[in-house]
């Protein structure tokens, strides 16, 4: 704590070296190490202070994502860090109990920054989550795993360079990274754990499930606590999104499971009915199979104490009837841009599109006034983009007119929206009026960000 009450972080940005696979070493961007960053951990009502210092030689941005923060502070493409220099947000922390994360947010190089390891969590605690019988010790039984794919070759070297292909499917690798290292494994008792899953890598869709195809609790979405947990045997997941899920370990002494992704929802179902039915020929070795994750072993009975809660919270949910004012967001490609086109050298390598345009850090979409509560609906005209806004955390209202699963009725702030679907979602703007710095919004498929998949909003 410092004078003014604030607790301070400093983040280091920098440059480093790592080992991914045996022998070899890997040129990397980390936060105060060498690829990823520390954890941020703040309870409700805490008041922030970050200092923020490019050691990278090159110019990025810190945004917080998922975090309700004035869009002066958000760290978006707005807020530069030059090299050299030191950012210094200040916020307090308005919103419940959630699993968040930081990463740059700079135009253009967003998808290249995170993929070379900038990226950390940010864990927001409350008094609802402490009072709940949950796993609660950090890295024991309360574990934050972030998942990214990384293409290294047999040298270390880790290349990120953006062809038609990449530019279309986002950027994906053979090798599945969780917390910086490749299918590591998770040793544990035999209680229950809290995995709290990040989405981290750029482009590629998960479908989570565990080698003895057991049923889990999901207990939290992106912006905090379901009401009840949901039990399941698959949890899609798609890049920025997260869940919290709660795995029984007590029957497993000794016990071996892998956590896997599943191959029947990844990229081909995904491309099914789009523009681009190809899926199969878009596709990389590990769209179509089912790979390991991560390996758990589990040794003697753990004690905790932790159990499943059969109510974890109650939820504001917002009414379409106050809403004042729908907005229509249509995904689609851009015209003109055919597949054979090379534009890797080009400045205008634009193929995504929101509403027909491409991002323009001079214009801004759209408007929304303080406290206003506002229906938006995102239609997809191609293939499944995972759709975020900053500043809000909104509500799912239906997907084609249905209702959410039970595993989507929560706070969210990334929806991965199908090809052909039209997802509605309600949010409402409080807190933060200022019609001088914008918020984004954007598809979280780091490539089409970068690409120009996104738009900009000002609270007024
Ligand atoms: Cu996770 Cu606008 O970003
Ligand atoms: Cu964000
Ligand atoms: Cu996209």
């Amino acid at each position: 704590l410092n004078d003014a009450g604030q607790k301070v972080f400093e983040l280091n940005l920098q440059r480093g070296q790592k080992s991914f696979l045996p022998g070899t070493s890997t040129e990397t961007f980390g936060i105060n190490g060498d690829y990823l960053g520390p954890t941020i951990r703040l309870s409700k009502g805490d008041k922030a202070l970050f200092k923020v210092t490019n050691h990278l030689g090159e110019r990025t941005t810190i945004h917080w994502h998922g975090a309700h923060v004035p869009a002066a502070m958000d760290g978006g493409p707005h807020q530069v860090i030059e090299a050299g220099e030191t950012w210094q947000p200040s916020f307090e922390i308005m919103q419940p109990a959630a699993t968040l994360w930081y990463h740059p947010h700079l135009h253009g190089k967003t998808g290249e920054h995170v993929y070379k390891g900038l990226a950390g969590f940010f864990i927001v605690d409350d008094e609802v989550s402490d009072s709940l019988p949950l796993p609660k010790t950090y890295g024991v039984d309360d574990i934050p795993i972030v998942i990214q794919d990384r293409n290294i070759d047999p040298d270390g070297t880790m290349n990120y360079t953006i062809n038609n292909m990449e530019n279309m499917m986002g950027f994906r690798g053979a090798y599945i990274l969780v917390n910086g290292a490749v299918t590591p494994t998770l040793e544990t008792k035999a209680q229950m754990i809290r995995l709290r899953l990040l989405n981290g890598s750029n482009a590629r869709i998960y479908n989570f499930g565990f080698s003895d195809n057991r049923t889990f609790y999901q207990i939290a979405t992106d912006g905090g606590l379901l009401q009840t947990p949901v039990p399941m045997n698959r949890l899609r997941l798609a890049p920025g999104e997260r869940a919290e899920i709660l795995l029984d370990l007590r029957q497993d002494i000794n016990n071996y499971l892998i956590l896997k992704s599943y191959s029947e929802e990844t990229t081909p179902s995904l491309m099914r009915d789009s523009m681009m039915s190809r899926g199969r020929m878009m596709s990389d070795d590990l769209d179509m199979q089912t790979f390991d994750v991560m390996y758990i072993r589990i040794g003697e009975i753990g004690d905790n104490g932790a159990s499943l809660p059969s109510q974890l919270t109650s939820i504001d949910w917002l009414q379409s009837a106050t809403a004042v004012r729908t907005r229509t967001f249509v995904l689609g490609m851009g015209m003109g841009m055919g597949m054979g086109r090379r534009f890797s050298q080009s400045t205008e390598r634009h193929m995504f599109t929101i509403n027909g345009q491409s991002f323009d850090m001079n214009r801004i979409d759209e408007t929304v006034r303080l406290g206003d509560t506002e229906i938006w609906v995102i239609r997809n005209q191609s293939m499944a983009h995972p759709f975020h806004m900053h500043d809000v955390q909104f509500q799912i209202l239906d997907r084609n007119g249905a209702p959410p699963s039970a595993s989507e009725k929560g706070w969210k702030d990334t929806v991965l929206v199908m090809p052909n679907e039209t997802v509605r979602v309600i949010a409402r703007f409080d807190d933060f009026a200022d019609p001088d710095h914008a918020y984004m919004y954007h598809c979280h498929i780091l490539e089409h960000e970068d690409d120009g998949m996104m738009g900009q909003f000002i609270v007024v």
